[in-house]
């Protein structure tokens, strides 16, 4: 056996490596009223961590449950670790650095959990895998089924980001709009799959989505001269990603190729805060995300419980900012540093800043730190509207050149 799955709430394990979902026990009262339980973990066998250990240099691929074996077929990363070096300059922090997922084939983070659901669905031999989304997670999901002939059902809030929905219906996915939240997007894309079958890839309640995001850490620790940085910043809607990020750490851990865990930070927006309320005062109950920021805005985190908990056992902690800081750092970011990223990903950055003083105090001024850049902004360009214009027109002239003083 390659792994087997353990409950996060209650611990117990299941030996075996048919699909599951959700801790039968611990799911059973799952109403709505505060974050779902029973959330799966992914358990390798120590087989697979001692060979990892033994490599002279480790992939992502080493430490998936169902492994590729062919990733050209749809690579996942390695994405760019970038130093931002003016931004780090400004703020006086020299081991700063973005990680750039915006890069990745879909331009979001969500290609890597939507590979090794793939994976999965490919093993078990399953051709339709179905889904809720912000936007993201779709169009990820999407591209890797065009890429491996999968049917893809997208449940998505109809009030997404255009170029969100429009790249999925391009990659070929039955894209099913809904008048409603992104919550409610998620109840119907399970119920459907509770109908007519498939494998459904919604986040977290799939645990291979969590295991699929976990290769960013494999990735971070090959980058930074296999070492864990101190710090991730994490921008957090279901909080699927930072479980994650913290998953593919406690792998590394287990494998003994690192000897502590980075601080998990989580950063929200004030507007969609449920799971910085777990953190600070282990509030489990739902809010009414109100967002901008659409790929995190979240009623009920779908991994609430396991984000909070991973968040507090690394000696982390959560950064809410306002929206309008985080609109505000699209424009830092795009003008010191090159980077184009979405509302959500720029969360991450914008909780760094207003972070930077308790961190400095935390961790010291050569901490390393990176900043999960997870999406890129090209998708969501009408969030610049009555915020940039494009300068009017010139005649075509010598004369009208005269006139211009930069
Ligand atoms: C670009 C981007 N950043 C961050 C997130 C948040 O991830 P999670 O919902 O797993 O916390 C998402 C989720 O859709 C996303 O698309």
């Amino acid at each position: 056996m390659r792994f087997h799955y353990v409950c996060s709430d209650c611990g117990r394990e299941f030996m075996t490596e048919e699909l599951m979902y959700q801790c039968p026990d611990c799911s059973k009262d799952n109403d709505g009223s505060s974050f779902p339980k029973g959330n799966l973990i992914v358990e390798l066998d120590n087989e697979v961590l001692r060979e990892a250990a033994a490599k002279e240099h480790v992939t992502p691929n080493d430490f998936y449950p169902y492994p590729s074996d062919d990733e050209s077929i749809f690579p996942v990363g390695v994405t760019p670790l970038m130093k931002p070096e003016r931004i780090a300059e400004r703020l006086g922090l020299s081991g700063l650095r973005f990680k750039l997922d915006s890069q990745l084939i879909s331009g979001s983070f969500k290609d890597r959990a939507s590979y090794e659901v793939a994976l999965q669905a490919k093993a078990l031999g399953e051709k339709k895998i179905v889904l809720a989304s912000t936007g993201n997670a779709g169009a990820a999901m999407s591209a890797v089924g065009a890429a491996m002939g999968l049917d893809i059902i997208l449940f998505v809030p109809a009030t997404a980001p255009i170029n969100k929905l429009m790249q999925s219906v391009l990659y070929g996915a039955h894209v099913v709009p809904v008048k409603g939240t992104y919550d409610d997007a998620f109840a119907l894309s399970i119920k459907y799959s509770e109908m007519f079958g498939g494998i459904n890839r919604n986040t977290a309640y799939n645990p291979m989505t969590i295991e699929g995001k976990k290769s960013i850490s494999i990735e971070l620790f090959e980058q930074m001269g296999r070492k864990a940085p101190d710090a991730v910043y994490v921008p957090v809607g279901d909080g699927c990603i930072i479980a994650g990020v913290a998953k593919g750490f406690s792998d590394l851990m287990k494998a003994g190729l690192i000897d502590r865990m980075p601080k998990f930070i989580a950063a929200q927006s004030e507007s969609s805060d449920a799971i910085s309320r777990a953190i600070r005062n282990d509030d489990f109950s739902p809010v009414r995300a109100t967002t901008r920021a659409d790929s995190i805005s979240v009623d009920l985190p779908a991994n609430g419980r396991m984000a909070a908990s991973y968040v507090k056992k690394s000696g982390g902690w959560s950064v809410t900012v306002s929206d309008q800081k985080i609109l505000d750092t699209q424009l830092v970011l795009a003008s010191e540093s090159g980077v184009l990223a979405e509302p959500a990903a720029a969360t991450a950055f914008a909780a760094l800043e207003a972070d930077r003083d308790h961190l400095i105090s935390e961790l010291g001024k050569d901490a390393s730190v990176v900043v999960l850049l997870t999406g890129t902004g090209f998708k969501d360009m009408k969030v610049f509207d009555n915020r940039v214009s494009l300068p009017e027109p010139i005649e075509n002239s010598v004369e009208a050149i005269k006139n211009l003083h930069f």
